[in-house]
This record gives structure tokens, sequence and C-alpha cells, in this order.
């Protein structure tokens, strides 16, 4: 608003361009008389109004975003031909979105919650979006699930009041969300700011080469402001002091041209591994120790443009696991397959089917196909032929150079069960690990009151004690013989 302040300001139109006699005053029978239906600049006013809203995104409503690039600081040529990662200091544009998981579009930024942290770049191959959180991990192993598990943090119905005994009481079902839920009940669950958190594509994923060879890989955006993060009085404080606070920090930090930035470091696996890793490299609720798999930096994301318009840019973004480019695939993640199908899905259902041709969706490479029309569809491609195969050179698919990557063999009796257990697969293992390894004593103590606190609100005593038993015991023994102190229980922790 304040460019405009200097400017002549322009004439109001209607939205097709016609000149507005008067924005003040309704045309009326007289001066007290009822309204005339020919006042169309009304009609479309109040019209528009009623259809400003899309529908907000079922997870990860709340969230803002900003524009910037991605540069190539390393080879990676030997893992992946995707064009945009190859080249030392190319540059890619790209647009991230950091969101917030269970609360609505109008919620607090500052509530305990995993991160969203979803990226598209524009490459010259079409848009890469890896859409990851703030944690290298999630709750559940297997797509069914995450209906269920996302119900379970959502508002019940009866009362339309979320509910710490359904979390407690699906976590506790489902002890694969241990790890997820000890990262979130760490600090790391109240991040100071968007630019103090790191962000990962959490799942695995395929690179190819050049030469066809394959490869895991983990992706890791490390923060070059370093981690902060909130304790949870701060945290809660400040939700009701600023419930925009995340937000207005980004904007404002943007504005100053203190551009925050990320380190792009991956963790790459041997193709040939993951058959016999030591547990399995395609499970969600685990991390690769960097012990086995190093980081490597690969690059660095800068967001240096804020948002022209929120809406436009941030509430119509379209993120999808499926926009994948060539020389990046699937792995056999069961989370990630179901993304693949949802999140499209999602866009067709809250934008339209033409969400692609959104300027910010769209594509900065062209687009050539036999997809067509349909609500608001604008973009077109000449007189190309509609329809394939066709003797007039309309768009022909290149199975040479885009084929999918070989030696991929999948077999198996088509079956509803778990994954295949790997020598070390225990749901416990890497969470206890993480409370005995990896945290401070300070963040031990953080830990153990957040716990305390989420569990002192409305989780009845049974309940508290089997959390207790069946899950902080068994991360670790310590872990849940101090939550049952704060709690105030008697329980025989074993
Ligand atoms: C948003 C589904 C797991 C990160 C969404 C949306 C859906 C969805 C439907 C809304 C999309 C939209 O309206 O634009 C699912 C399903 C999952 C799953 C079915 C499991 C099978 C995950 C995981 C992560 C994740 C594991 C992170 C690693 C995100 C992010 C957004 C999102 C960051 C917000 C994207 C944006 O900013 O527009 N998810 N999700 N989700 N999801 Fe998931």
């Amino acid at each position: 608003m304040s460019d405009q302040v200097n400017k002549k300001p322009p004439v109001t139109t209607n939205d097709a361009g016609i000149p507005t006699a008067n924005d003040e005053h309704s045309l009326s029978v007289g001066p007290n008389g009822p309204l005339l239906l020919q006042d169309h600049y009304l009609v479309q006013k109040l019209a528009q109004f009623n259809r400003e809203r899309v529908p907000e995104r079922v997870v990860h409503a709340r969230g803002t975003g900003a524009f910037g690039y991605f540069e190539v600081t390393a080879d990676v040529s030997q893992w992946s031909k995707a064009a945009f990662l190859n080249g030392v200091g190319k540059r890619t544009p790209l647009v991230v979105r950091f969101s917030t998981v269970a609360g609505e579009l109008g919620s607090a930024d500052t509530v305990r919650d995993p991160r969203g942290f979803a990226i598209k770049f524009y490459t010259e191959e079409g848009n890469y979006d890896l859409v990851g959180n703030n944690t290298p991990i999630f709750f559940i192993r297997d797509t069914i699930k995450f209906p269920d598990f996302i119900h379970s943090q959502k508002r019940v119905p009866r009362t339309g009041l979320p509910s710490h005994t359904a979390q407690w009481d699906f976590w506790t079902l489902y002890p694969e969300s241990a790890h997820q839920v000890t990262y979130l009940m760490t600090d790391r669950g109240t991040p100071r700011t968007l630019r103090h958190m790191n962000g990962y594509g959490s799942h695995t994923y395929m690179w190819i080469n050049a030469k066809g060879e394959k490869f895991w890989v983990k992706y890791h955006f490390i923060s070059d402001q370093g981690v902060e993060n909130f304790t949870n009085a701060e945290a809660g404080a400040i939700s009701g002091q600023d419930p925009n606070f995340h937000r207005r920090d980004l904007i404002e930090a943007i504005d100053r041209k203190e551009y925050p930035s990320w380190q792009l470091k991956m963790q790459i696996m041997p193709y040939e591994d993951a058959a016999t890793y030591r547990f399995n490299p395609f499970d969600l609720t685990k991390v690769w120790p960097h012990s086995d798999y190093p980081l490597i930096t690969i690059g660095r994301m800068v967001l240096d443009r804020n948002p022209a318009n929120m809406f436009n840019d941030i509430e119509q973004l379209a993120l999808s696991p499926a926009n994948m480019v060539p020389g990046i695939a699937a792995s056999p993640d069961k989370m990630l397959q179901g993304r693949i199908f949802s999140y499209p899905d999602a866009h067709r259902y809250r934008i339209g089917t033409n969400y692609n041709q959104l300027p910010v969706n769209q594509p900065q490479s062209e687009v050539n196909n036999y997809n067509k029309d349909g609500a608001m569809s604008y973009r077109h491609n000449g007189d190309q032929p509609h329809y394939s195969p066709n003797t007039f050179n309309g768009p022909q698919a290149d199975t040479q150079r885009y084929g999918e990557p070989e030696g991929v063999v999948i077999s198996g009796e088509v079956a509803r069960t778990a994954y295949t257990l790997h020598p070390e697969d225990n749901d416990f293992i890497q969470p206890g690990n993480l409370y005995r390894n990896v945290l401070s004593e300070t963040e031990k103590e953080h830990l153990v009151t957040n716990i305390v606190a989420h569990m002192s609100q409305g989780v009845d005593r049974a309940l508290q004690e089997r959390v207790i038993n069946t899950y902080w015991s068994q991360v670790d023994p310590d872990l849940g013989r101090r939550v049952a102190k704060g709690l105030g229980l008697e329980v025989s922790v074993r």
C-alpha cells in the first residue's frame, strides 16, 4: 500500500474494466428508497465478496511463504542427472511455504506442531516439489492410517474441541509414532522463527544419474541462522500476544534484506545397500544415522522476496510430491506412494482442475500434452493437434531420455501386511537414542516438562498410566520415571 501513496489514484472499475461512477452509495430510488438490481457494480461487489475463500487445506492450513532461489554448490552429476542440480553456481527460482499441521487457517503460529517445509523449484524440466517438514521423520509408516492420525489431532465432532486424550490414545496404540512424538515434545516442536529451523525431505527418494545408476537419498536443509526454539511457556505466551508471530518475522526479515538461507545436505545410499541395511531404509519413522551415511553439502537455498499477494502466491500454491523431474524418482516408502495420489487430488478440489495454470503453479518450462479445457482454462498450445497419435507433429513422449530407471525389480504376493522386518527394526530404539545420546540435560528436562504439560490437559489417570508404561518407559526407563513423577503417578516402570 505504501507504494501507491505518491501516485495519482486510478479510476475505480468493475471487474470487466468499466469505470465506476460512485463507490459510496448504492443506487436507490430516491435517497430513502429501495436498491435497484441494475446496480451491477454493487451486485458484483457482493457476489465476489461471497466467493473470496477457497477451502482451506485439510491439513497444513495455516502457513506463509516466500520466493527465492536454489544455488548448486557442489557437482552431483555422479548421483543425479536432474538438470537443475547440475553445474556449480547454477540458480533455480523457487517458492517455499512453511506451515503448521493441525491448526486452521486462522490459528496461532507458535503452537506445538511439526512445521511444513515445502519447496517448489521452477526447473527447466518442469516443477520439482519437495514437500517436507521440519522433522526428518513422521508419526506413521503406512498411508492408510493418515486420515485416522489427522483426525486424532483435529477437533472432536461432538464438541468441536481438540482432544489430548485422542492424541495420546492414537499415539500409544500406534507405537511407531514414538520417534516423531519424542521429537515433537522437545523444544523443536515450538521453533522460535521459521528462519531458525531445519527442513527435511523426510522420505527416501531415488536419484538416477546419466548412466542410469540409481541411489537412495535423503534431503536435509540446514538453517544458516542456526536452530532456535521457544520454551513451552514462551510459545504459549506468544500465541496469545501475536498469533502471527512467525508470518510477521519472515516478512520483516526479508523486508530488512536479512535473507534467510539453508544449506542443502544429502545422505546418499548405494542402491544395493537397501535390501540388507540394518533397518528398513524406506520406513518414514526412522532416520539414517550420519555415521552410516554422512551429510554431503550440495547447494544453498535463499529466500529474498516476499509474496506480492498472500492469497494468489501462497494460498493458491499447489505443492505435490508427485512433481518429480528426470533424475529424481519415488522410493517404495508406503507413505510417499499414497502422497503421490493425495496432493493433486486435494488441489483439484481446493483450487480447481486447472490449478497448474495459475502463475505461482505454472512451470517456467513449456507444457505440451493432450489435456485440454475445463473450468478457468486459458493456457493452450495454439494449433497443436489435440489427440495422439497424429501425423501433424504433435508432442511425443521420449522413452529413450525419460523412461523409467532400469533394473528396478519389485515382486511379491498381493497382501495387506507390514513391511518385512530388517534386523534392527524396532519402534523404540531411535527415540531412545535421541533421548540418551542427542539431547542435553536441559533439553531432556524440557522434554519431560513439555510432555507433562501436554498430558495434564484432559488426559485421565488410566490413559496417563498407559502412556508411561507402553510408551515413554519403552523409549527409555529414565524418561518413563521422570514423566510419571511429573504427573504425580505411582507407576511401576518396567
Ligand atoms: C499438505 C496429505 C503426509 C507434509 C497436505 C495436504 C494433503 C496431505 C491432502 C493438503 C494439500 C493441499 O490442499 O494443497 C497427506 C497424506 C499423507 C501426508 C495423505 C500421508 C500418506 C505428509 C508427510 C509430510 C507432509 C509425511 C512431510 C514429510 C505436508 C506439507 C503440506 C501438506 C508440508 C503443506 C503443503 C503446502 O504448504 O501447501 N498433505 N500428507 N505430509 N503435507 Fe501432507
